[in-house]
């Protein structure tokens, strides 16, 4: 008997975007740049997957590969398990509408010569979808959802403080009533004293709404108590994903590890209060390391032998599908610490 088991909401599978390198003749043909290099993992409906490394990891343009404002070079992006590749115009409409986004930047993502009422319609209208209650009246539920007053409807952004615009960012993603938002560090760019409001903001609406999250994050805290899975990626490639409370509470990637150590720890007497130093600069996504991105910069290296260190530069570790960490050598992280 075959059991028919429930895809997940969406799925990115072996995603790769590679940019044309610049330099060279006309300024083309240059190294293109990994800047997502392989990368898979899922978010289940409801549920919130964050997506943590440092700058330049590869994470903005994950999320814009999800959004199809970017074309894969390779891998496939699905939803409830059929590839949105492949879709006919009217399917790949209703994936736009199912699949929404929150930039990282609320003053840039939205049009100063627009009023915060027409921003948060706009995705209605592009859509011609008139609300039961009209578009206005739709309008004012959802700016009364993310804590925006009424009189606010006819004002412009610059009006606004920081998190307010992030607010109208946040109705205007509502507004199609989407399955996934794509939350592109949708707090980094605020005051200290309001990521935790609009963080809560996010939680309380998925609590009502049971939309799902893909959540993307350099801070790892936020993630910490908000996110159910988390990827941490490293140079375009997922380095270890898994439940978050097992990748925080038992990282087993040596670039977990290191970076969760930096993590100021709530509990002083935690025995990981040892911060991990990572030596070496970043290398570029346009000429990446063989084998292992992370060996260049890995705190294990220098307990590795030589072959060992040769299998590292000569094998890429197996990208972790849902589970586990990308490294030949994560037991040894665990006992080396
Ligand atoms: N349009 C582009 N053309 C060339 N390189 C790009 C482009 N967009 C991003 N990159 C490069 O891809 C890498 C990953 O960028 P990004 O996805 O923005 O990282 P993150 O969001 O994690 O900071 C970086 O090296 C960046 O410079
Ligand atoms: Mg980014």
């Amino acid at each position: 008997m075959t059991t028919t088991e429930q895809p997940p909401l969406l799925e990115a599978r072996g995603l790769t975007k590679h940019f044309r390198g610049r330099g060279g003749l006309l300024g083309r043909g240059g190294a293109p740049v990994k800047a997502v290099d392989g990368v898979s993992f899922s978010v289940g409906a409801g549920q919130t997957l964050g997506i943590v490394g440092e700058s330049g990891c590869g994470k903005s343009t994950t999320g814009r590969l999800l959004m199809r404002l970017l074309e894969p070079t390779s891998g496939t992006v699905l939803l409830d398990g059929r590839d949105v590749g492949s879709l006919n115009r009217a399917e790949a409409q209703e994936y736009r509408r199912q699949v929404q986004m929150v930039f990282q930047n609320p003053a840039s993502s939205l049009n100063p010569r627009q009023t915060v009422g027409a921003a948060i319609a706009a995705p209605l209208h592009a859509q011609g979808i008139e609300p039961p209650g009209g578009v206005k009246t739709r309008v004012r539920e959802l700016m009364d959802r993310v804590g925006l007053r009424p009189d606010h409807y006819n004002r412009f952004p610059h009006e606004f403080s920081g998190g307010q615009k992030q607010r109208v960012g946040i109705a205007r993603a509502l507004a199609l009533e989407p399955r996934l938002i794509i939350c592109d560090e949708p707090v980094s760019a605020l005051d200290v004293s309001v990521q935790a409001q609009v963080v809560n903001l996010l939680q309380d609406i998925q609590a009502d709404t049971g939309v799902a999250y893909l959540f993307i994050a350099h801070d790892l805290s936020v993630v910490r108590h908000f996110a159910d899975r988390v990827a941490v990626m490293y140079l375009g490639k997922v380095m270890e994903s898994g439940a978050t409370r097992d990748v925080f509470d038992h990282p087993r990637h040596p670039y977990t590890r290191a970076l969760l150590s930096a993590v100021p720890q709530p509990d002083p007497d935690a025995d990981r209060g040892r911060r991990i130093r990572l030596t070496g600069d970043l290398p570029t996504p346009a000429n990446p390391p063989s084998g292992c991105v992370f060996r260049t910069r890995c705190p294990l290296r220098p307990t590795l032998g030589e072959a060992e260190q040769a299998r590292c530069a000569g094998e890429i570790p197996p990208v972790p599908d849902d589970e586990g960490p990308a490294c030949h050598f994560a037991d040894r992280a665990v006992a080396a610490h």
